[in-house]
């Protein structure tokens, strides 16, 4: 092995196996690449299959020190070309079932390489808890990457104290419409004005077995773990949103050809917000998860079509649930060339793009911080996960957007979006959208305490020896 390779840090990355997972840890490993660490990122072979469809095999080389590698994700392949969201639960229990041996094998791997240097870390997103066995195993050090808000964290390590309480499983379906989630959460130091429905989703489960919720418990058990063997304190580095600390990075440019988008980009989506004025555009994308029924997808275009605004719409193949989309030529024609129809995007570009004026989104956590690094006023209509605790960040907290009906009407979706795109509480949204954005430009600036904090993981975590 050559004495440079053997001098240089070398992590390991490992996301869980979802989009929305992939991006931000993808985002870690470049920053921590351009602190001099050789990478490993490790994805599944399924959605590794994916980014070398959507990128190309050259996006993928490893030439730059920056590899990739893959282990099985124990599911029955799906038919067809592959290019749909894996099911959430399913890839859940593989993950506690399948992924430590091909992991740990793979880390004996790259441990035997001639080509890369030992690893000397580990980074882990939080659902992968597996990897705490693997770095006790391998004897590294590890950081647990959170990839949503404090706010989650917080409410996730208190999830087990709302079986105790009972709170949930609820007793029946009537419990999620007769006001049951309205019910005040007053027992979380640091959690304000929370209500049950602003809670990680699960929670709203009926099922005593719920596999989701039973997999951020045990998540969340284990990190607790991680944090009373922990012999380093504090050991919480509050960092991001990555989107800020990335870009506020000059080298960055250099690895602009390493992306993570699984499906492939259309682009002429950036030529075509060429053609509009600037804070014009209605942005709308629901992420990579999201599904919706044909109903409600038709509310959303007829109340696009109804509020006479421009609007971008990302219609992902899988975002409807039962079959690809049908949009009538009636709508077709209404819209004309108002509305641009594309399934997917590099969404950070069209963020930041002067036409777009607001964000219609599910409230995804990346969605979330992206919006913000642009400085865009969000409509909100979360989904699942950690997506309602979010909206009532957006919106209650930081007031920078307003929230839809669970069960949308194409008349609410025209007077929202008419708000938030030109009403007096649209316009209030938007400055505390732009403050926020600066106050983030700040805090993840070299000397910013977002930008020190990933400096002290670095330093007190990644580079320690053991
Ligand atoms: C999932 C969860 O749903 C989300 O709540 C959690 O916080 C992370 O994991 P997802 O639903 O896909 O993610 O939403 P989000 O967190 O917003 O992540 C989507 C990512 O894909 C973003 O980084 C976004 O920029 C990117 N994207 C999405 C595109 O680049 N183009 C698109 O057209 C759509």
């Amino acid at each position: 092995m050559g004495s440079f390779a053997n001098r240089k840090p070398h992590a390991v990355l490992i996301p869980a196996p979802f989009q929305g997972h992939i991006n931000p840890l993808f985002k870690l490993a470049k920053l921590l690449h351009l602190r001099g660490f050789h990478i490993t990122f490790v994805n599944t072979e399924y959605n590794h299959k994916r980014l070398l469809k959507s990128r190309g095999p050259n996006a993928l080389d490893g030439s730059r020190g920056f590899c990739f590698e893959t282990i099985p994700d124990g599911l029955t392949p799906i038919e067809g070309d592959g290019d749909v969201s894996q099911d959430v639960p399913s890839l859940a229990q593989s993950i506690r079932k399948n992924f430590l041996k091909p992991f740990c094998e793979l880390l004996t791997r790259l441990n035997d390489s001639a080509n890369v240097p030992p690893v000397t870390c580990l980074v882990s997103d939080y659902f992968m808890s597996f990897t705490i066995q693997a770095a006790e195993e391998f004897a590294l050090p590890i950081v647990i990457f959170f990839p949503s808000s404090a706010s989650l964290l917080l409410s996730i390590h208190h999830l087990r104290s709302f079986v105790e309480k009972g709170l949930t499983p609820l007793k029946d379906q009537s419990y999620l419409t007769n006001g049951y989630l309205e019910t005040n959460v007053d027992w979380i130091p640091g959690l304000k004005n929370f209500r049950l429905k602003d809670i990680f989703d699960s929670i709203r489960t009926t099922d005593p077995n719920d596999i989701m919720l039973d997999f951020v418990i045990d998540a969340a058990d284990k990190s607790d773990v991680i944090n009373a063997l922990s012999s380093m304190f504090p050991s919480l580095y509050p960092i991001g949103p990555l989107p800020s600390l990335l870009n506020q990075t000059p080298q960055i440019h250099q690895l602009d050809s390493l992306g993570s988008n699984l499906w492939k980009e259309d682009t002429k989506c950036l030529e075509w917000l060429e053609s509009k004025e600037p804070g014009s555009v209605v942005y709308v994308n629901f992420g990579s998860i999201t599904v919706m029924t044909p109903k409600q997808l038709l509310e959303f275009a007829w109340g696009l079509a109804n509020c006479n605004k421009p609007f971008l719409w990302i219609i992902r193949p899988d975002l409807v649930i039962g079959g690809s989309v049908v949009l009538s030529s009636e709508f077709v024609n209404e819209i004309s060339d108002r509305g641009l129809i594309a399934s997917w995007c590099p969404q950070e570009k069209v963020l930041n793009h002067p036409s777009i004026g607001g964000f219609l989104t599910h409230c995804g956590w990346n969605s979330t911080t992206e919006s913000i690094c642009a400085g865009v006023p969000m409509l909100c209509w979360p989904f699942f996960g950690d997506q309602p605790t979010n909206c009532r960040l957006i919106y209650n907290e930081w007031e920078i957007g307003m929230e839809i009906d669970t069960n949308v009407k194409r008349e609410e979706v025209e007077k929202l979006v008419n708000e938030l795109m030109s009403g007096e509480k649209g316009k209030k949204m938007r400055q505390k959208a732009i403050e926020l954005k600066k106050k983030v430009e700040e805090n993840t600036r070299a000397g910013g305490c977002s930008y020190m904090n990933l400096d002290k993981v670095i330093k007190e975590v990644l580079l320690k020896q053991n």
